[in-house]
């Protein structure tokens, strides 16, 4: 088992009413007792109305925020256990980001940007790897010509699949995306989603989507949708 939710429960505070000094500020239960299991070989689309909870639910996943209760257990290790700084270590070793919008940062070139996560202190042999695995990736990811230039250079979509190789670097067990065709078109979402599927697997990691995208999800081998607090399988 790669990861795994057990019976895990997040609230938030709503925003105080501007003017209602002393009223009792309602707590939103945004996920109720849910619990979710992810094994080596997945690709699952997480969907759900917006405000249902699917970023909250993928950052537990992802160690990004800890849960009010239940566990998260990633690679057989009860992540509560972790102080912030082993929690931070197992995320950057395990778990690769994809986000909506790529964050690559603009001072940098592509490839530096992609060798950002690569945890600083690696010996020279191990640079040189990740290097040489960056520029398999880009290869694959059909950005080979482009891994010198800077983010502005690129195309929203090339960005995306810079983002994409970033998040698969340090050879993660399990990649998380959430909307990550949510600012691409048809045409170039159809072509990240290809990709996404096809280097994770290559990769041998996991695969769990957030999607507004009925046919992203689709392409997933599970579905579960997210309402009222409670995750439902809809193809398992
Ligand atoms: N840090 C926070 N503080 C307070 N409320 C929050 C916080 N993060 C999320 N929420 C609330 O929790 C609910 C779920 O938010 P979340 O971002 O997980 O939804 P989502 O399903 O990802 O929506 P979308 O599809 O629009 O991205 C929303 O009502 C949101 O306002
Ligand atoms: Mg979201």
């Amino acid at each position: 088992m790669l990861a795994e939710l057990s019976n895990v429960s997040k609230s938030y505070l709503q925003d105080k009413v501007p003017g209602k000094k002393g009223e009792v500020i309602p707590v939103v239960r945004v996920l109720d007792n849910i619990s979710l299991s992810i094994v080596e070989t997945d690709t699952m689309a997480i969907v759900g109305p917006s405000g249902s909870g699917k970023s909250t639910l993928l950052n537990l996943i992802g160690c990004l925020d800890r849960p009010d209760a239940g566990q998260v257990i990633i690679n057989g290790s009860d992540t509560s256990d972790l102080s912030d700084n082993a929690l931070s270590a197992l995320r950057n070793r395990f778990i690769g980001f994809v986000f909506q919008m790529h964050h690559l940062l603009p001072q940098l070139s592509i490839i530096d940007n992609v060798l950002l996560p690569v945890l600083p202190g690696t010996d020279p042999a191990a640079a040189r790897d990740a290097r040489d695995h960056a520029m398999a990736l880009f290869e694959k990811a059909g950005i080979a010509g482009h891994y010198r230039k800077h983010p502005y250079r690129l195309s929203v979509g090339e960005c995306q699949r810079a983002a994409v190789v970033r998040a698969l670097i340090n050879r993660p067990r399990l990649v998380l995306a959430d909307e990550p065709t949510g600012s691409l078109d048809a045409a170039n979402a159809a072509v990240l989603g290809d990709m996404l599927l096809r280097l994770t697997d290559e990769e041998s990691a996991a695969l769990i989507v957030v999607t507004h995208s009925s046919e992203l999800a689709s392409r997933m081998d599970k579905i579960y949708r997210l309402g009222a607090g409670k995750l439902t399988p809809v193809k398992a």
